[in-house]
């Protein structure tokens, strides 16, 4: 085995060499980062430390997860506290105060008619856990036949099987393609370079791409299909903001045919966008929203699914002593996930880290667009604290222009995510103008010097 006597567990006393070979790590070109990897040590608030001691601006809240900063006292010490009272207990058959605490707490924040909370441990889980609600939802209510879902181009909704077939993104499905759900089609993606780069929060063209919804249902008999799946910003993708007035017209088109609408708020919920959740930012109501990443500010993993009521009763309707949904994880609901999730909501609120984030939104939509005119820079796209940077990719090498320029942010002490092409920026809700200013600053000198 190949032991890098380079990385030390830590640089001032240990002698014990970390074996980098045994971890396969995901979704990473593993050979070109154990040739060169980067190592976090400790984290507080807006930065990481690595494991060599050099500090490093945290530009994507971890992974769009940690969106009231790192290592927060009052998260810490719940878990702690939990982790001495209740380290276990399973929500089958059982139940524990924390977790009911977290559900009320999540519909709480939730749009009106959204009230009920299904636990899962991830965002994956989360959609998966969604398309097999809405399965069921339709049988209980005589409508077994309505199967087929809809997700759209560049959409990303997890690495379940459930979720790479709804998904749009290509490397994610095509090593798989054979074993894909049946029954899936795609929206057509918002992105228009030609008409709409550089647009600042919602682009103003491309309202009617909506109406291929209508197209594609009519295409199979609305009866067949159980439910449309979106997130109301795609994330992954590099943060394509929907046209103005696109996701009021799905709604309407969804509600024509009653079909399902999901929101996939993974990355867009918990204050990303300035409110709870992009169903209030854009005034649009789903049937049901996926959740993960910042409910526990990336503290514990947990996820989940919030339903309308409606959709919870028609689970109700047998008779009582049956187990009313044939689904659920182990650690659905594990008081660790709860006792942060509790936590965090706690801590969102005191601090107004919603309310933060929607005020901070303008400053950075300048920030990143003040990027325009580097070289390789195709598109700026923003809303709320999310920005992505699109980029000119190397020819062949897809996603690599953005995998150096995260590189070389990265040893200037800035974490920035590469995502495909693009570079995707999601800065912790509590950030102050200067860090915005650090690593906007960052990116330039370095999109500067990829000439
Ligand atoms: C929109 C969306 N859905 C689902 C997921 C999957 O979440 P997880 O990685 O927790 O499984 C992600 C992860 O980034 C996401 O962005």
């Amino acid at each position: 085995m190949k032991i890098r006597e380079d990385f030390q567990t830590d640089p001032a006393s240990s002698n014990h060499p970390i074996n980098l070979d045994p971890l396969w790590l995901p979704f990473t070109p593993n050979r070109q980062f154990k040739a060169s990897p980067k190592l976090i040590k400790s984290a507080e608030k807006m930065h990481y430390r690595t494991n060599t001691g050099e500090s490093v601006l945290d530009g994507i809240a971890g992974l769009w997860c940690v969106n009231a900063g790192h290592c927060r006292q009052q998260i810490v010490a719940a878990i702690q506290s939990q982790a001495q009272e209740l380290d276990y207990s399973t929500t089958f058959n059982l139940g524990h105060e924390g977790a009911f605490t977290a559900a009320e707490g999540i519909a709480n924040m939730a749009p009106s008619g959204l009230n009920h909370v299904f636990f899962t441990n991830s965002g994956s889980e989360g959609v998966d856990s969604a398309l097999k609600i809405a399965l069921g939802y339709h049988r209980t209510k005589g409508d077994g036949q309505r199967h087929r879902f809809i997700g759209r181009e560049k959409g990303y909704h997890g690495v379940g099987f459930g979720g790479i077939s709804v998904g749009g993104i290509l490397p994610n499905r095509k090593m798989f393609s054979s074993s894909l759900l049946p029954g899936v089609d795609h929206l057509p993606h918002t992105h228009n370079l030609e008409k709409s780069a550089f647009s600042k929060g919602e682009p103003l063209e491309g309202v009617e791409l909506a109406d291929e919804l209508e197209k594609i249902i009519l295409l199979h008999d609305p009866l067949n299909i159980s439910a449309v799946i979106i997130e109301p910003i795609s994330g992954s993708a590099g943060v394509l903001v929907p046209p103005r007035g696109y996701l009021k017209r799905i709604r309407e088109i969804c509600d024509k045919y009653q079909i399902l609408l999901i929101f996939d708020e993974v990355i867009t919920g918990f204050g990303r966008t300035g409110h709870a959740f992009a169903s209030q930012t854009f005034d649009v109501i789903p049937d049901m929203i996926v959740f993960a990443k910042g409910v526990t500010n990336g503290a514990v993993p947990m996820g989940g699914v919030i339903v309308k009521s409606e959709i919870y009763n028609a689970f109700m309707s047998g008779p009582d002593w049956a187990i009313e949904f044939y689904h659920g994880y182990t650690y659905s609901g594990h008081p660790l996930a709860t006792a942060a999730a509790n936590a965090t909501l706690k801590l969102y609120k005191d601090e107004g880290l919603f309310e933060r984030s929607y005020s901070l939104s303008s400053y950075f939509e300048e920030a990143v667009h003040s990027l325009k005119g580097l070289p390789y820079v195709v598109d700026i796209r923003n809303y709320g604290l999310m920005g992505g940077i699109q980029l000119l990719p190397i020819n062949d090498k897809p996603g690599q222009r953005a995998y150096n320029i995260f590189e070389k942010c990265f040893e200037k002490g800035v974490l920035v995510r590469p995502a495909g092409d693009n570079i995707a920026l999601t800065p912790p809700l509590i950030a102050e103008k200067t860090h915005i200013d650090i690593i906007v600053d960052t990116l330039r000198s370095v999109l500067s010097k990829s000439a």
